[in-house]
């Protein structure tokens, strides 16, 4: 087997803007650029849902189902995680990432389907299956199968634009299921999140955009970080879900393994396999994305652990999300969201700066579409 010999590693020095817009010939369809859109996304997202609100309404008939099932894969899946991190729920919302439902799920629960291209074989075979024994309440998507399927069935449809990679849409999807959960009353309001969220991403875009030397912004040096190694991003609590997002981000933009984990469980099984990890792999880069005050019992495990696994990473960083309280410890859902939002942009960021260090361009991911036509309607 042959070998490409390993890229040679860029961008020690000094990196500016016109280096930046050198690299980005290699980003075909500015996956870079999609990232500044995502505080004006999840608006746009919530407020199409908004536009539902009265079709979802009446669907429910005024009662709160006991559970609400939110089906997605990959890039579109991922809105589904992260709404129970930014919004305080009446009821769970599960995220359902495969072809069935869950064997407890019955018409007391409603279902979600969330698909950007409205064809992915898995989420049709949700909705199919919800409309026999549950309630599908709103599908999200551009269109495809998934909106045939809602429009036969008179299930509100969420339509989104088009022209946007699906996970470079996480903005508009996120925003549409929060205007979803707030049209069936699973959350009272969600414009408090939204506006969170919105400022929390902006922040993050703005330290990347207001930059002349983007070798001093925080998403450069986390890239740099992670080139050349396999990486590992640590979330907990409310950075759980985002930490899965860097995970996806740096597989499909960067093109490369990560992995993700999350306190207090990896402390249960992962701790211990750092014992042997420099003879199975590596080198091993390891960011830990904290939420900006954590319980006791959490910071101190991170402390530990840190002092446990410090011989066997070979490069690692803590990144804590900014209070927007301005110190004080809150649990609001504009600064969960507010925090949510603010590491999700800046993993985005450091994915695609990451791809520009490997010379790849982000947006391909020619793997999926290949898996997906050797399936063809599986
Ligand atoms: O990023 C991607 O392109 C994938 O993860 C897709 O989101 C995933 O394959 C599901 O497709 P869709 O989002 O169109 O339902």
């Amino acid at each position: 087997m042959i070998h490409a010999e390993p890229k040679k590693y860029m961008g020690v020095g000094q990196v500016t803007l016109a280096q930046i817009a050198e690299w980005k010939q290699i980003d075909s369809q500015d996956m870079f650029g999609a990232i500044q859109t995502m505080p004006m996304q999840l608006q746009q997202g919530y407020e199409l849902a908004l536009g539902a609100r009265q079709e979802i309404a009446e669907l429910l008939g005024g009662s709160l189902p006991r559970a609400v099932v939110v089906c997605g894969m990959g890039g579109s899946g991922v809105a589904g995680d992260l709404v129970s991190a930014m919004l305080d729920l009446e009821i769970p919302v599960i995220p359902v990432k495969g072809y069935e439902l869950p064997a407890w799920v019955n018409r007391e629960d409603v279902v979600v389907c969330v698909s950007y291209s409205g064809n992915t074989s898995e989420t049709i075979a949700c909705f199919t299956e919800a409309s026999d024994r549950s309630r599908v309440v709103a599908v999200i998507s551009t269109g495809g199968k998934l909106s045939e399927l809602a429009a036969a069935a008179s299930v509100p449809t969420v339509q989104i634009p088009s022209g946007y990679q699906p996970r470079a849409a996480c903005g508009i999807l996120t925003g549409a299921l929060c205007g979803v959960l707030e049209s069936a009353e699973v959350v009272s309001s969600a414009a408090d999140a939204i506006r969170g969220a919105v400022n929390g991403a902006a922040r993050s875009v703005n330290d990347v955009i207001e930059v002349d030397d983007v070798s001093t912004c925080h998403a450069f040096e986390l890239a740099k970080g992670l080139q050349g190694r396999c990486s590992l991003v640590y979330g907990t609590g409310i950075t759980a879900p985002v930490a899965a997002r860097w995970k996806a981000q740096l597989n499909e933009n960067a093109k490369v393994p990560a992995f993700a984990n999350e306190y207090p469980e990896l402390n249960h099984n992962e701790l211990v396999g750092w014992e042997l990890a420099g003879t199975v792999g590596g080198p091993w880069g390891l960011i830990e994305l904290l939420p900006s005050d954590c319980r006791e019992g959490i910071e101190r495990r991170v402390e530990v652990t840190g002092s446990l696994i410090e011989n066997s990473v070979d490069w690692h960083r803590g990144v804590r999300a900014f209070n927007p309280s301005g110190g004080e410890p809150v649990a609001s859902d504009y600064s969960r969201a507010h925090q949510v939002f603010e590491l999700l942009v800046l993993g985005d960021y450091v994915s695609v700066l990451l791809a520009y260090l490997n010379q790849v361009d982000p947006t391909p991911v020619e793997r999926i579409h290949l898996l997906k036509d050797k399936l063809g309607a599986l």
